[in-house]
C-alpha cells in the first residue's frame, strides 16, 4: 500500500504505481463504457476518483447496483493522470471489493443538507466534507496545542473529572453519585438505584464517596498544585458545565485548555495566551491548507485571511474601565444595560472585537471583584481583581484568565466575604502557606477555538458529540 500524501491534489510524482484505496463511497456515476466511483477514507478532503471498465475484476457487482452510495469498499488500481480539472490524479480499477453494502436509505447523499439536520444524524455526519473537515482541524489544533507547551518546557498535568469543589463558584456543576450494587439488578431504572434518605434526597452516606461529589467545571485548582510544584504546566481535558444556556457557544461538555504559569503575573499571562493563540492559528494555516481553503469557500468567506492577520498582528489591550467607557459611549442600542459593575454579554464582546477593533482580538483586563471568581488576586485599588479576558470576533469570549491570589490573608479575606467555607479549601490555602509564588493562568474553551479557527457557526458542530440541555443521545 503506497501512501498517496495530500490525496489526489498532490501525488503526481505517484503516476505509475499500484495502491489499494480503502475507503466509502461518496458518488457513483455509471456511464455506458466507464464507471466513476468517488471514495474517500477521511485521510483528506479530496475523494479519490476511481476509473473504471467492464474488464475491471468486480465489476459485476457495481453493475448490478450493489455497490451505492455509503458503501465501503477496497479499490485496486494504476495511479494515472487524470483527464478531469478537479484533481491531479485518478485511479484506474483493477480490482473493487465491496466490503461492506449501504442501504439505499443512506441519508448522506450528495445533496446539501442542512447543519441541524445532520445533528440528528451524529454518527454518519463525520462522512461529510463539512465534518471530516473540522475534525481533521480540530486535531490539527489539538496537537499544535500540544506542541507549543511542550515546546516551551509545560508539563501537561491530568487534572480529575470528578471533583469536590467548584473552582468557578457558580454551582454550575453535575453531581456524580453512585448505583447502589443491591438495588442495580431490582431497580427499574438506575434513578430507583441511588441510595435516597427516607426524604427522598440522596443519601451521601451510603454514596460510594461519602460526600458530594461534582464533575469537574476547571482544572485549574488542581493546576495550580502542579505549578506550585513544576513552574508551568498546562491541563487538556473535559470540563462540564450545569448551566442552562441554549445557545451556539455553550456546551454542557467542552474541552479546556488551562496552563498555569509559575512566578508569573497578569501580563505574563496575557502573553503566553496571545502567544499561543498566534502559534496553533499558524499551524492550521500552514498544515491544514485544503481544509482551510475548503472553510474559505463554503463556511466562512475570508476566514484565511481573518485568521492570517490574527496570527501577525498585536492583539488591543485595555482594562475593563475603559471598555465600558467605549461601550458606554458607543451609543449603540444593547439588549444589556452597560454601567460600571456589570458584567460583558456576548453583544458587547463582540462590539469590541468586530466594531470598535476592526475584528483584531481584545484583552479586557481589571474586571470589578463583584463578577469574578474567589481566586483571583486583588489589585491596590481594593474593587478590581487582575483577571483578563480574550475576545475575539463572532465568538466574544474565547479565553478567561487570571492572576491568582497568592497572598493567604487576602484569600481568606476573600473566601469568608463570599461566605465560602475556608475547611472545604484546605489544600488550596496550603498552598500559601508553603512557599507561596505569584502565579497566574487561563483557561481557553476548546470548541470556541475550533468554532474560530473553522468558522462554524454553531458550537455543536465543533464537538464530535455534542452535550447540551435535553441532548445526550450518541
Ligand atoms: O471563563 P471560564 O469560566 O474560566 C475558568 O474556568 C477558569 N478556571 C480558567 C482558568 O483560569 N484556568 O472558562 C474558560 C473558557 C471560556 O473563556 C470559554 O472559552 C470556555 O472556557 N467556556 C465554555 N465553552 C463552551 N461551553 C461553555 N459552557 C463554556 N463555559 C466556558
Ligand atoms: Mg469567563
Amino acid at each position: 500500500i503506497v501512501d498517496v500524501k495530500g490525496g489526489p491534489n498532490e501525488g503526481l510524482d505517484r503516476v505509475g504505481l499500484m495502491i489499494v484505496v480503502a475507503g466509502w463511497v461518496r458518488t457513483l456515476r455509471a456511464q455506458s463504457s466507464v464507471t466513476f466511483i468517488e471514495v474517500n477514507d477521511g485521510s483528506c478532503l479530496s475523494n479519490m476518483q476511481c476509473v473504471m471498465t467492464s474488464d475491471a475484476e468486480g465489476y459485476d457487482q457495481v453493475k448490478s447496483g450493489l455497490i451505492t452510495t455509503g458503501a465501503s469498499i477496497w479499490i485496486q488500481g494504476n495511479v494515472v493522470p487524470s483527464q478531469g480539472s478537479k484533481q491531479k490524479v485518478e485511479l484506474k480499477v483493477n480490482k473493487i471489493v465491496l466490503v461492506g453494502k449501504s442501504d439505499p436509505s443512506y441519508p448522506i447523499q450528495k445533496k446539501r443538507v442542512s447543519r441541524e439536520f445532520l445533528r440528528t444524524k451524529a454518527h454518519l455526519r463525520p462522512r461529510t466534507n463539512t465534518f471530516g473537515a473540522v475534525a481533521r482541524v480540530r486535531n490539527a489544533l489539538a496537537y499544535a496545542t500540544h506542541k507549543f507547551f511542550q515546546e516551551n518546557g509545560f508539563i501537561w498535568i491530568s487534572s480529575p473529572i470528578i471533583t469536590a469543589s467548584d473552582c468557578e463558584g457558580a454551582g454550575e456543576q453535575f453531581c456524580v453519585t453512585t448505583l447502589i450494587p443491591s438495588s442495580r439488578e431490582a431497580a427499574e431504572s438506575p434513578v430507583d438505584a441511588i441510595p435516597k434518605t427516607k426524604d427522598g434526597l440522596i443519601d451521601w452516606s451510603q454514596d460510594f464517596f461519602e460526600k458530594p461529589a461534582f464533575l469537574t467545571v476547571s482544572g485549574q485548582l488542581n493546576a495550580e498544585t502542579y505549578a506550585t510544584a513544576l513552574s508551568n504546566v498546562y491541563t487538556f481535558g473535559p470540563t462540564f458545565r450545569a448551566e442552562n444556556s441554549n445557545t451556539s457557544r455553550h456546551l454542557a461538555e467542552f474541552w479546556m485548555i488551562e496552563p498555569e504559569l509559575a512566578f508569573a503575573d497578569l501580563k505574563d499571562d496575557m502573553a503566553c495566551a496571545t502567544a499561543y493563540l498566534q502559534y496553533v492559528v499558524r499551524y492550521i494555516l500552514d498544515n491544514c491548507k485544503e481544509d482551510m481553503d475548503f472553510f474559505n469557500t463554503w463556511i466562512e468567506k475570508g476566514i484565511i485571511d481573518r485568521l492570517s492577520t490574527v496570527a501577525e498582528r498585536d492583539f488591543v489591550q485595555l482594562s475593563y474601565t475603559d471598555a465600558i467607557e467605549l461601550l458606554i459611549k458607543a451609543k449603540k442600542k444593547f439588549e444589556f444595560l452597560v454601567k460600571w459593575g456589570c458584567d460583558l454579554q456576548s453583544e458587547h464582546e463582540r462590539y469590541l472585537t468586530e466594531e470598535a477593533f476592526g475584528g483584531c482580538p481584545v484583552i479586557v483586563s481589571d474586571y470589578p471583584k463583584e463578577i469574578k471568581a474567589f481566586y483571583m488576586r486583588q489589585n491596590d485599588d481594593g474593587r478590581t481583581v487582575a483577571a483578563m479576558d480574550m475576545l475575539v470576533p463572532r465568538i466574544g469570549e474565547l479565553i478567561g484568565g487570571s492572576q491568582r491570589e497568592e497572598r493567604l490573608e487576602y484569600l481568606e479575606g476573600r473566601l469568608d466575604e463570599l461566605k465560602l467555607n475556608r475547611d472545604s479549601y484546605w489544600w488550596y490555602l496550603d498552598l500559601r502557606h508553603y512557599g507561596s509564588v505569584p502565579h497566574a493562568g487561563f483557561g481557553l474553551g476548546f470548541e470556541r477555538l475550533v468554532q474560530f479557527a473553522t468558522g462554524v457557526e454553531n458550537i455543536r458542530d465543533a464537538i464530535p458529540f455534542p452535550r447540551t440541555p435535553g441532548s445526550v443521545e450518541f
